[in-house]
């Protein structure tokens, strides 16, 4: 494992993505009250979320979501060289992304209080989406740590809580709640325009937002954008293995005090 990962917080995290210079940097970084920082544990709509918040605050206009791939656009704060970009020099609102806990953000969050967009999905579609993605076991801790930990955050004021079945459900309703959420209400046709373009289909085609531009990931066996569903888990889990998950699920969500929208 010390091949894969380095070890930050007590949390695993992978060397590919991390440097011990690219943490101290997320240790040391200076969040604004004005940021908006997109918060998930992976592979629970990170990427449409990086599509959704620059269409909001472009009120809608492409040329945010086509100019620059989403690690640039977005960048993750803990993350490396890849997609260092000065973040010092961004003019605010600054968008960013982490998959850190929360306890685990640098101290200058709970001072500033950035924005904070929580995403969150179903764990048995996270499963399998990762299943697909690396075949290995999975960093960012557990899935039920990070949850908790947002969820259970001391100060909830300046985090919005949404799911990634929200999201597919209903794009515009969750599309309004995240402009609201960041003081730019648009009007019905702009919400509108932007959910069409954020749809699977539409935002498959975004070369700036599936990685095809990105040396990252080799997607000859599988699509970044893979399938976009929920309940996919259905298609893959034994009846035994969905009891052996829920028994553990069950176990370590009892002390998160949260009405997830699958339960
Ligand atoms: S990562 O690696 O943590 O940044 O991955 P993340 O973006 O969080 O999650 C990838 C999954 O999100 C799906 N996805 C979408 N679903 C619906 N609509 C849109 N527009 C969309 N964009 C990305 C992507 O397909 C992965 O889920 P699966 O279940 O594997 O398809």
């Amino acid at each position: 494992e010390a091949d894969f990962y380095l070890t930050y917080k007590g949390v695993y995290v992978p060397k590919e993505y991390h440097s011990p210079e690219s943490l101290r940097y997320c240790e040391e970084f200076r969040f604004r009250p004005d940021d908006i920082l997109i918060a998930t544990f992976p592979k629970s709509g990170t990427t449409w979320t990086q599509e959704i918040v620059p269409l909001v605050l472009s009120r809608g206009d492409p040329a945010s979501v086509e100019s620059l791939p989403n690690i640039q656009r977005c960048p993750w704060v803990e993350e490396t060289e890849a997609s260092r970009v000065r973040l010092e020099d961004r003019s605010s609102p600054r968008v960013m992304t982490t998959h850190l806990c929360y306890h685990m953000m640098p101290l200058s969050f709970f001072t500033a209080k950035p924005k904070v967009i929580y995403v969150m999905r179903n764990p048995k579609d996270v499963l399998i989406s990762l299943y697909y993605y690396h075949h290995m076991s999975v960093a960012y801790g557990s899935w039920f740590d990070h949850v908790r930990s947002w969820v259970n955050a001391e100060d909830k004021s300046h985090i919005l809580y949404i799911s990634y079945e929200e999201m597919c459900w209903d794009l515009k309703v969750a599309v309004r709640r995240i402009s609201k959420f960041l003081d730019k209400p648009l009007e019905d046709e702009l919400i509108e325009k932007i959910a069409d373009r954020c749809e699977f289909k539409n935002m498959k085609k975004n070369n700036m937002s599936n990685y095809s531009t990105l040396n990252i990931i080799d997607q000859s066996k599988f699509q970044f954008l893979r399938k976009g569903i929920t309940g996919d888990w259905k298609n893959h889990l034994t009846d035994e293995e969905v009891q052996m998950f829920d028994a553990v699920y069950k176990k370590n969500t009892q002390d998160i005090n949260y009405q997830f929208i699958w339960d």
